[in-house]
């Protein structure tokens, strides 16, 4: 336990006044009753109901640490993002790491995608990049995410999770394949959080000073190496030690064994979208490191545990949204539905104060025009002018910060992806391995297919596998119990 911040030692109710006694309430002669004079016990018990705001909709489960990011090679040639300037400039981040389908309370060693949130405190606002320990996605439109999420929470009947309903959207959108082969493979339990890979995943713009764009994608590589969790280990420790790799993270860290991932941009000139040979924006794929080599940006270390899991790790609130000048989103449709939803759940979750709360607060002076709202913690914009434009001097906009003007064309209207290869890079992925993970892989789809009840799914499913690769499809079948014709 740390010690006490506060300047006195004395306990105090949260108006200031010095408590008397925190032992006894205050009763009505020496049995009681109870007498509701006693505020501070009031005040104790109706501020425990309030504890809890709710817990993330996704990635509930998380761990967060402090440290810093270092540039390792100037960026200013590609992006005005100071960020990414001056080699050996370092800027303060804050990171949570989190699971993605349970609750608060659940195991951290389990299968599923790990995100992967930094907040830069950058000299010009914050910067967030929400990604995740994969390069790409399930599903490539926002307006499927809620039915998406829906089918790997708890089913609203039974309150159990339910294959049927992962299988069944899984195989109704085959655009998951490529996410599905990375998740059921090796990489789908990291052993800590340190030994895994971050990614921006989505393709985002940066933007240099001469209003020159490209797009890129962002890599962090861990420089712990990459280490998985063997399945039966991880389901042992699932049971022994469900907050397993939040202690590991906070471990090393108060060990001075500080982890630190090594941060790389793919850049795309910007004409290569109208004719790579897929979409660069479809968050299902990734792009060749053979067309687009990874360049390296710099250093992310992390050297300080949060001293208040509330105050930091929970209310702690990132978005794709928060971008600086240099960096602008790209058309995917993913990222673009991101754009609202994050504040939007920030308002619900925290308030719509929530980025004056120390996590969140920019390390830079906020000036704007907004006014009030509940849990206002800072001077509110005191005695000065509250609206824009105004003849008093008040904050005005920066040129530098205008986004930069991009060609739109064709008609308005609700279009898929142009490119519908979803079994490519899924079958490269399958290919790339080897023949003992194939087989790790093959066990683990097949024990997590055989619960599901509709052999239509399971078929529609291994239909999939199959155009990815025939052996793969054919050796999923055979683990079921069940033939392909090809
Ligand atoms: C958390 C929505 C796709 C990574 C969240 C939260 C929402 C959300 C509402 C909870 C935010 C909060 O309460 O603070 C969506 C929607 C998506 C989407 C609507 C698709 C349209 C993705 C993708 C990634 C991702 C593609 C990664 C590439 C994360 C991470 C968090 C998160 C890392 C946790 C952030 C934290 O640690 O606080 N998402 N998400 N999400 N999402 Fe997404």
């Amino acid at each position: 336990m740390s010690t006490n911040h506060s300047n006195s030692n004395k306990l105090t109710t949260s108006w200031g006044a010095p408590v008397g006694d925190n032992q006894n309430s205050i009763t009505a002669g020496h049995r009681g009753p109870t007498l509701i004079q006693d505020v501070h016990l009031l005040e104790k018990l109706a501020h425990f109901n309030r504890e809890r705001v709710p817990e993330r909709v996704v990635h509930a489960k998380g761990a967060g640490a402090h440290g810093y990011f270092e540039v390792t090679n100037d960026m200013s040639k590609y992006t005005k993002a100071k960020l990414f300037h001056d080699k050996g400039k370092r800027t303060d981040l804050f990171i949570r790491f989190s699971t993605v389908a349970g609750e608060l309370g659940s195991a951290d060693t389990v299968r599923d995608p790990r995100g992967f949130a930094v907040k830069f405190y950058t000299e010009e606002g914050n910067y967030d990049i929400v990604g995740n320990n994969t390069p790409i996605f399930f599903i490539r439109d926002a307006i499927k995410f809620p039915d998406f999420i829906h089918t790997q929470k708890r089913d609203p009947r039974t309150h159990l999770k339910n294959p049927n309903a992962v299988w069944d959207f899984w195989s109704l959108s085959p655009e998951s394949l490529h996410q599905v082969t990375y998740l059921m493979g090796d990489r789908g339990i990291p052993a800590t959080l340190r030994h895994m890979h971050g990614f921006g995943s989505h393709t985002f713009k940066w933007v240099n000073e001469q209003g020159e764009a490209v797009w890129i994608k962002y890599h962090f590589k861990t420089d712990q190496g990459v280490k998985n969790l063997d399945p039966d280990l991880a389901a042992k420790l699932a049971g022994e030690n469900p907050d397993y790799h939040i202690q590991d993270l906070q471990q090393a860290i108060e060990a001075g064994d500080y982890p630190s991932w090594t941060l790389y941009v793919q850049i795309m000139p910007l004409e290569d979208a109208n004719t790579y040979r897929f979409d660069p924006f479809d968050v299902t794929k990734t792009w060749s490191q053979k067309d687009y080599p990874l360049i390296e940006v710099g250093k992310m270390v992390l050297d300080r545990n949060p001293e208040n899991y509330f105050a930091e790790v929970e209310q702690a609130t990132f978005s794709p949204g928060n971008l600086v000048p240099g960096v602008e989103p790209s058309p995917d449709k993913m990222l673009q539905g991101r754009l609202f939803a994050y504040a939007d759940a920030h308002r619900y979750r925290v308030g719509a104060n929530h980025n004056q709360l120390p996590i969140n607060r920019p390390k830079v002076p906020v000036n704007n025009y907004q006014r009030d709202g509940y849990m206002n913690s800072g001077t509110n914009g005191g005695g000065s002018v509250y609206y824009e434009p105004n003849s008093f001097n008040g904050p005005k906009e920066d040129p530098h910060a205008r986004i930069t003007p991009f060609e739109v064309e064709g008609y308005a209207g609700q279009t898929a992806y142009d490119h519908d290869d979803h079994y490519t890079q899924a079958g490269d992925l399958y290919r790339l391995m080897s023949e003992e993970e194939k087989a790790r892989l093959i066990r683990t789809i097949v024990e997590a297919m055989k619960p599901v009840e509709l052999e239509e799914i399971k078929l529609r499913q291994i239909s999939h596998f199959y155009k990815a690769d025939p052996d793969y499809g054919t050796r999923v079948a055979e683990g079921l119990g069940l033939t392909v014709q090809a």
